[in-house]
């Protein structure tokens, strides 16, 4: 017993003058797993019943009382660093002084968008938004891409569990929702964030970025697409740059086209960049089905559109001569202080 006392006597002198890091050890070095008053109760096997219950109670009271001590005596530690700090930390505002941080930036796939942005912008086009979760019917159906479609294979989906919902595999439901909206005339980009159920590698991730086009009118044909993106791409890397259509398939247009500009770096001449063929594909376009007019109750027959859809990753790669698109997601400061 009067060992107890001692016990408790010695280590709440110890907590009395302790500082936050010593306090641990005395917790350790009293109540730890072979602490001082641990060890004791595990000794009392070998003592007489009565001596069992009064030994061992003395040494939980004992256990609790310096327990709280060390609490307190945390609390009381903690609370006087936070006024020393909230003492020394005083700001005086009288003085002016340096700032040692440079400013952020925008990411280069913002800054891109940004870009494209205002070239439409400045070729008579509206902005427009659509949400990044879609139903089947934005997504797929209205835009012609029935259920069990081959067609549907070309976009692996990422769908969510238990409702009827997906996140949105291209940007093109963003013309239905517009249409949805508004009568034609129409004229409207639509940028934002797509995902595919993909592996990653160089060229590809699951989460990347596109700005859809969109043009209804009476009497559009697929002149005035062309004369579009062309007028985007030499505004937007240069009057010298030349375009090329290739015939090509999308359920949501027809007649459908891919669209290649010549490679920025060698002109036409082939580099590494444009891997040797002079030409870089930059977007799928085309004139709106029909039946994608009839899905958000337009007249077919009196109004015509041309779609197209850009992959803003691929152009950001190429306008800044990036080799590999995970370094977008990445966040090393090192890659994105460079824009
Ligand atoms: N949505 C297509 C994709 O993600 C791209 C596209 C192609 C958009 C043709 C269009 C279009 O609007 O007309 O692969």
């Amino acid at each position: 017993m009067k060992d107890i006392r001692q016990i408790i006597n010695e280590a709440l002198e110890k907590v009395k003058n302790a500082d936050v890091s010593t306090l641990e050890n005395i917790k350790v070095e009293y109540l730890g797993k072979s602490g001082v008053l641990t060890q004791i109760l595990k000794s009392l096997f070998s003592y007489s019943i009565d001596d069992k219950k009064r030994i061992g109670s003395e040494a939980n009271n004992a256990k609790s009382v310096i327990e709280t001590e060390i609490e307190n005596k945390k609390e009381n530690l903690k609370k006087s660093l936070l006024d020393e700090k909230m003492r020394k930390e005083k700001l005086d505002n009288s003085k002016s002084f340096y700032f040692p941080f440079s400013n952020g930036s925008f990411h280069p796939v913002i800054q891109t968008i940004q870009d494209i942005t205002a070239v439409f912008k400045s070729l008579g086009f509206a902005v427009a938004e659509g949400p990044e979760i879609e139903t089947d019917w934005y997504n797929f159906e209205a835009l012609n891409i029935p259920d069990n479609h081959p067609a549907r294979d070309t976009q692996d989906t990422f769908y969510i569990e238990g409702m009827k919902a997906l996140l949105r595999t291209h940007t093109s439901p963003g013309q239905i929702h517009v249409m949805e909206k508004h009568k034609p005339p129409i004229k409207v980009i639509v940028p934002g964030k797509v995902y595919r159920n993909e592996a990653s590698d160089a060229t590809h991730f699951s989460t990347f970025h596109q700005v859809e086009g969109l043009a209804v009118d009476e009497n559009i044909t697929f002149v005035d697409l062309k004369a579009v993106l062309s007028d985007f791409v030499h505004k937007f890397f240069g009057s010298d740059i030349n375009i090329r259509f290739r015939p090509s398939h999308f359920q949501f247009t027809e007649p459908s086209a891919e669209v290649d500009m010549q490679c920025i770096f060698c002109k036409g001449k082939g580099c590494r960049l444009c891997k040797s063929s002079g030409w870089i594909e930059i977007l799928g376009c085309g004139m709106v089905h029909p039946n994608v007019l009839k899905a958000v109750h337009y007249d077919s027959g009196k109004y015509t559109g041309y779609a197209f859809g850009l992959g803003v990753e691929r152009i950001a790669m190429f306008k800044y001569g990036i080799d590999d698109i995970r370094l977008f997601y990445e966040n090393d400061l090192r890659f994105l202080k460079q824009f």
